[in-house]
């Protein structure tokens, strides 16, 4: 019989990832989907059919509920508000696995505190916007006991991600360590085409001719952001991808990490997270990761929206 498994928090990352645990992870029962503000678990148990999901309204519920708990939560407060409930029920036996992008220092504490109540823990943040998890083709990056991340990789490659980077037997901090320094390419990556294309409306090259340069060098998530920084994407969107909130968190470990490790310096990440926090002041919480875009303009003397 398949472990019964649920599923804490249903943003972005978390809808889509339940999308395809229900589509392709060979559940035999309905999948437990639980979020703060419930009527995002109740949209997504309609969309995804009859008898595919059951919503629970606490996380009490979840926890009594199920064998294996996935958690995908904004932060590392939230993390802990939400293990800090569980953990006030018998967990004895129970997996929780999160999905978060927390510092790793929350991660290794996670895991001593859920251990010492007989259950098991797996860190596994993901790389991958939000289409990435829609299509199941996420990055999965796992650390914890080899006996509790084979319990998890039925539900990795092939059903929410496309490959698995494989730290079992590692302590769970590692896993968000390479996805914290991971983010740090994708902000500075943001930051690098905010600057060419800015730079490339200034020169008289042109963003057009910019862009069909990107897409023969650096197809993939590069043509990806370039394409939105050019169709206006990075201001005109209700609901931010890489909410601006998300990114500076992700920066702000990183720093905090560099810090700790000697004072490391990480430069690029400073002038980025500057635009991020410009972002901020522009667009307030729907500020995304590519409006560095908008900030970058604004600082070489032209319009943040690059449309009319
Ligand atoms: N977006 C990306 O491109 C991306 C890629 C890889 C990893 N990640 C990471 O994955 C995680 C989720 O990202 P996302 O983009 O899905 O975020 P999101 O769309 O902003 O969703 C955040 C989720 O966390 C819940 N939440 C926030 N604060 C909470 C609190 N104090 N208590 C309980 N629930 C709380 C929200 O509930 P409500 O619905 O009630 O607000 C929502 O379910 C983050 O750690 C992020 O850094 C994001």
């Amino acid at each position: 019989m398949a472990p019964q498994l649920a599923w804490i928090g249903l943003g972005n990352m978390g809808r889509g990832m339940c999308k395809n645990l229900v589509e392709k992870g060979k559940l035999d029962k309905p999948l437990i989907i639980h979020n703060r503000t419930k009527k995002r678990a109740d949209d997504l148990a309609e969309k995804l059919g009859a008898g595919k999901t059951k919503v629970a309204g606490t996380i009490e519920d979840v926890v009594a509920s199920s064998d294996i708990i996935f958690i995908c939560l904004g932060d590392d407060k939230a993390v802990n508000a939400t293990i800090d409930t569980a953990l006030q029920q018998d967990v004895k036996g129970k997996l929780f696995v999160d999905c978060s992008t927390v510092h790793p220092e929350t991660s290794n504490a996670l895991a001593k505190r859920i251990g010492e109540k007989g259950a098991e823990f797996v860190a596994m943040p993901v790389f991958g916007a939000p289409a990435m998890a829609d299509a199941g083709s996420l990055v999965c990056i796992l650390a914890g006991p080899s006996s509790s991340t084979d319990k998890v990789k039925p539900y990795t490659t092939g059903v929410v991600g496309r490959a698995n980077i494989d730290y079992s037997d590692q302590e769970p901090g590692k896993a968000t360590l390479l996805k914290v320094i991971g983010n740090t390419f994708v902000i500075n990556m943001v930051e690098a085409l905010s600057e060419g294309h800015t730079l490339a409306e200034l020169s008289g090259l042109g963003t057009d001719n910019l862009h069909k340069w990107i897409e023969a060098m650096f197809p993939g998530p590069y043509t990806a952001y370039s394409s939105r920084l050019l169709a206006g994407d990075y201001y005109k969107r209700e609901e931010p991808l890489f909410a601006v909130d998300l990114a500076r968190k992700d920066a702000r470990h990183a720093m905090d990490i560099a810090r700790k490790a000697g004072n490391a310096k990480l430069g690029a990440l400073e002038v980025a997270d500057s635009h991020l926090a410009a972002v901020k002041e522009h667009l307030g919480a729907k500020g995304d990761l590519p409006s560095i875009y908008g900030a970058v303009r604004q600082e070489n003397g032209l319009k943040f929206e690059n449309k009319d």
